[in-house]
């Protein structure tokens, strides 16, 4: 039974929070432009999550390292990717991330109007990682470029801008990988020590590394970027934060990021594929069918979270910022320590937060989250 499930969950120019807070009161499924089964509920979304084998993650034609890949084959890759990424890597790169956001805070203007998204969101996330991949700093503008291109078509849904904005990319890493696969190299930073990783029995193929460092840096740079801009926005629209968040331990301060975040999820979905046919939220789908987790949905559902109350705590067991299962975020570690040393940087380094007056924030639309721009002033 599928003939009452709206068939267009791609409304352009409409926040996609607040539609599918609305679409969630009447249904559970529903199936977008692209002919995708979205699915709105948290307890469907988990469901389909954890179930690895009904559910493949091979939904691209695109080399996804880890994402695209299923069963063992995942699970090789991302043993490799964890060690990457595990508190012991990062704990190092604590300093030099408190560094960036303290650079950055003194380089912008006072008094005047910023954007917390892309003046400082997408500028800090660009140099951080920069900094932690060990990636040269010319090419911060380079990447800042490409990341508003990124995002624009995005926006547009158009596929042939998307494939070239990719090829882009993809040239960029390229830059950055081949005098490290020399193997009279020097170079021992993190892009370096991938380029000599090994995966049965030989090294990585020039392919799998831009596809690793694709995800690390191309899809990720933005989502940092949206988070900053939802965390700022959060605390001007609620200034005594301000006051208790300068004085609050650092596991605080990442657990009231983690709940903003929950509330107004910017890393909108992810995709599966069935591998064979399946009952989900009542509805017969059949093998091959692609389905969307939307996780923001799923943040916000009344049924998990009733009244939404915001409540770090006890809202903690279900949040699904960074996802769920298998393929949950390895990158969590270091998005959450990113995100805290900048907020808690930029919290030290002014007296005030302000939300520019006569400019109000604008929220990104369909397909993705959060805010395209926050105007604030700093003092
Ligand atoms: C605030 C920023 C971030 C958010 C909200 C976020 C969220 C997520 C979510 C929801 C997933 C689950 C995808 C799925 O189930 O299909 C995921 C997967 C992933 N994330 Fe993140 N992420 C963030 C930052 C990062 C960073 C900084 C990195 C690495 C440097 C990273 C690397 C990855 C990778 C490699 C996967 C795929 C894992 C797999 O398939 O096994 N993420 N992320």
């Amino acid at each position: 039974m599928t003939d009452h499930i709206p068939d267009d969950i791609s409304p352009a120019g409409r926040d996609l929070r607040e539609y599918t807070d609305e679409l969630r009161q009447k249904h559970a499924i529903v199936k977008n432009i692209s002919d995708e089964w979205v699915l709105l509920k948290h307890t469907d979304i988990v469901t389909v999550a954890m179930d690895h084998e009904r559910f493949s993650n091979a939904v691209s034609n695109y080399l996804q390292i880890p994402n695209g890949l299923d069963g063992e084959k995942h699970t090789h890759y991302r043993k490799i990717i964890d060690r990457y990424l595990s508190r012991e890597a990062l704990v190092p790169y604590i300093p030099v991330f408190n560094q960036v956001a303290i650079q950055l805070m003194k380089e912008l203007p006072k008094g005047k109007v910023l954007d917390a998204v892309n003046d400082i969101g997408a500028v800090f996330a660009v140099r951080a990682q920069c900094q932690w991949l060990g990636w040269p700093n010319e090419l911060e503008p380079l990447l800042l470029e490409w990341m508003a291109d990124n995002h624009a078509a995005t926006r547009s849904g158009n596929k042939e801008e998307m494939r070239n904005i990719a090829r882009r990319f993809d040239e960029i890493i390229l830059s950055i990988i081949r005098p490290r696969q020399v193997l009279t190299s020097k170079l021992n930073d993190v892009t370096a020590r991938l380029c000599r990783e090994t995966v049965y029995g030989r090294l990585l193929t020039e392919a799998e590394l831009i596809s690793i460092l694709r995800n690390w840096t191309g899809g990720d740079l933005g989502s940092i970027a949206l988070c900053v801009g939802v965390i700022v926005q959060h605390i001007t629209k609620h200034p005594k934060l301000i006051e208790q968040l300068r004085v609050a331990e650092d596991g605080e301060v990442e657990a009231f990021i983690d709940e903003v975040l929950r509330n107004d999820d910017p890393f909108v979905s992810n995709r599966r594929i069935t591998t064979c046919p399946v009952k989900v939220a009542g509805h017969d789908i059949p093998s091959g069918a692609k389905i969307k987790l939307n996780w923001t949905s799923a943040n916000r559902d009344e049924s998990m979270f009733g009244e939404n109350r915001f409540n770090p705590e006890e809202n903690k067991p279900n949040n699904l910022i960074y996802g769920i299962g298998k393929h949950a975020c390895p990158g969590r570690l270091l998005a959450t320590w990113e995100l805290r040393i900048m907020l808690q940087v930029m919290l030290s380094s002014v007296q005030t937060i302000k939300p520019a007056s006569n400019q109000h924030a604008e929220r990104e639309v369909a397909p993705l989250g959060g805010f395209n721009r926050v105007p604030i002033i700093l003092s």
